[in-house]
């Protein structure tokens, strides 16, 4: 008899429990999408838009542009839409436009990832990434494409005899009806495909008119109603069917294809005679790290002058990087601690004599606050118009009366050791081997168990 009330109160409870939980759930969920949505004072008009959804059922798929144009008529040239996983705000008109592009520009130099981009591209490339990464694909490919040819007369004569074999497939059309689209994709895409893989494709290339096709279905079918609901609910879209797994799949094959350019280019490479954009590419990715630190040691020490503490100061960027590298290998993470000598107070609270006080030198050196690019390699964290520049959250050393007795060793060490190694060797991962930035971490961080060549010559 007891027993049977007891389960029963426990399949009671169980239940309840459940129920509690979910509306619970729900609660938190609800709060959540409200806190996100919050537009704060004097935010632009727009229509009234749902919880999760924002605006998706205002959008009129698959012809969302006319409804934003009977939009933009009913509240104004600065129209917000709540696109469900982002507020956004849609700017017609000349000023506003010059405005928020020109004027704005050092605002609004970001783009944003939506989760299908995102699955697609992460936040790299020259379209997608922002920040530093993109100031450095921007001038690496702005450079690029202008030595292979672009605004220069080559490039020209490259589009003529290009239009003269499009000229010729339509000529074998005779007359009669056809669609043009892929002949004249095909050749337009010729242009670029001879400056970044070194090659033009036939018109007939069954291969190519496939990549073609992709290229032109992915980027349909990203405008539609699928893959706008998979950028709200990315979670629960990646497991259905629909056309947003199409655009996955179709950029997975594109992907593949240029890889595929990669590895044949990566066979034959010679890093003197870049053919085209991929074999720069790969030079500017040996060069990335140590190129601009040779090309100081070069100009200032030549090749045999030994380095001295007082070439450090027409050094700047040498130093700089040393700084970096520290910052990143960040060798002591929580300091070496203090202890309260006496009861005392912290920002308002109580601290006890004795009190073991660690200072988290990872925190500071990785604070977005204080780093333009905290999580990725940058010397011009310690550069200012090409010069040294001492950061005030630069801690390695510690601060204070117990600071580094060794500092000035240390860095004379460093600074020395360093440019020595490289003003005679260029060093490089072994073919097929990646390196990390995986740390041992004992008392101090170090490097995880890793090998490089050292290649005579800067
Ligand atoms: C120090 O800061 C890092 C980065 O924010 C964090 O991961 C780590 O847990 C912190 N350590 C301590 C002991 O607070």
């Amino acid at each position: 008899m007891f027993t049977a009330l007891g389960s029963q109160a426990a399949a009671l409870w169980a239940g309840f429990h459940l129920w509690t939980l979910l509306l619970g759930a729900f609660a938190f969920l609800f709060f959540a999408d409200f806190l996100k949505r919050r537009r704060g004072k004097n935010y632009p008009p727009g229509p009234r838009s749902l919880p999760f959804f924002g605006n998706f059922f205002q959008l009129d798929f698959p012809e969302p542009h006319q409804a934003i144009q009977r939009l933009v008529k009913k509240y104004g040239n600065l129209l917000s839409l709540d696109l469900g996983f982002v507020l956004s705000v849609t700017v017609t008109g000349l000023t506003l436009i010059k405005e928020v592009l020109l004027h704005m520009d050092q605002n609004t130099l970001s783009r944003p990832v939506t989760a299908i981009r995102h699955c697609v591209f992460k936040k790299h490339g020259l379209i997608m990434s922002s920040g530093q990464e993109w100031k450095e694909q921007r001038r690496f490919a702005m450079t690029t494409l202008r030595n292979f040819g672009l605004g220069k007369k080559s490039l020209d004569e490259r589009i003529q005899e290009e239009a003269c074999y499009l000229v010729e497939a339509i000529q074998e059309e005779k007359g009669k009806p056809f669609d043009p689209h892929f002949k004249i994709n095909n050749a337009v895409s010729n242009i670029i495909c001879s400056v970044t893989f070194g090659e033009r494709f036939e018109y007939e290339d069954a291969r190519f008119q496939e990549l073609l096709k992709l290229l032109d279905e992915a980027t349909y079918l990203e405008a539609s109603m699928w893959c706008a609901l998979y950028n709200i609910f990315p979670w629960l879209m990646k497991f259905l069917p629909g056309p947003h797994q199409t655009v996955i799949r179709d950029w997975e094959k594109l992907k593949l294809f240029v890889s595929g350019m990669i590895e044949n280019h990566k066979k034959d490479w010679n890093p003197d005679e870049p053919r085209d954009f991929i074999d720069a590419y790969l030079k500017e990715m040996t060069k990335v790290r140590n190129q601009k630190v040779q090309a100081e040691i070069n100009k200032v020490l030549g090749q045999s002058q030994l380095p001295s503490t007082a070439n450090r100061d027409h050094m700047p960027y040498t130093n700089a990087v040393i700084h970096e590298v520290q910052r990143m290998g960040n060798i002591i993470p929580l300091n070496v601690p203090r202890e309260v000598t006496f009861d005392t107070t912290l920002d308002g609270y109580y601290l006890p004599k004795g009190t073991m006080i660690l200072t988290n030198l990872t925190a500071l050196h990785r604070d977005p606050k204080e780093w333009a690019t905290p999580d990725t390699f940058n010397p011009e964290h310690f550069l200012e118009n090409g010069q040294f520049k001492k950061r005030e959250a630069f801690l390695a050393f510690s601060i204070g009366k117990r600071a580094c007795l060794g500092e000035q060793l240390a860095r004379t060490e460093l600074f020395i050791f360093f440019t020595s190694l490289l003003q005679k060797f260029t060093f490089m991962p072994p073919a097929n081997e990646k390196l990390s930035l995986k740390f041992r971490s004992g008392l101090t961080l170090s490097p995880v168990g890793y090998r490089i060549c050292a290649v005579p010559g800067s």
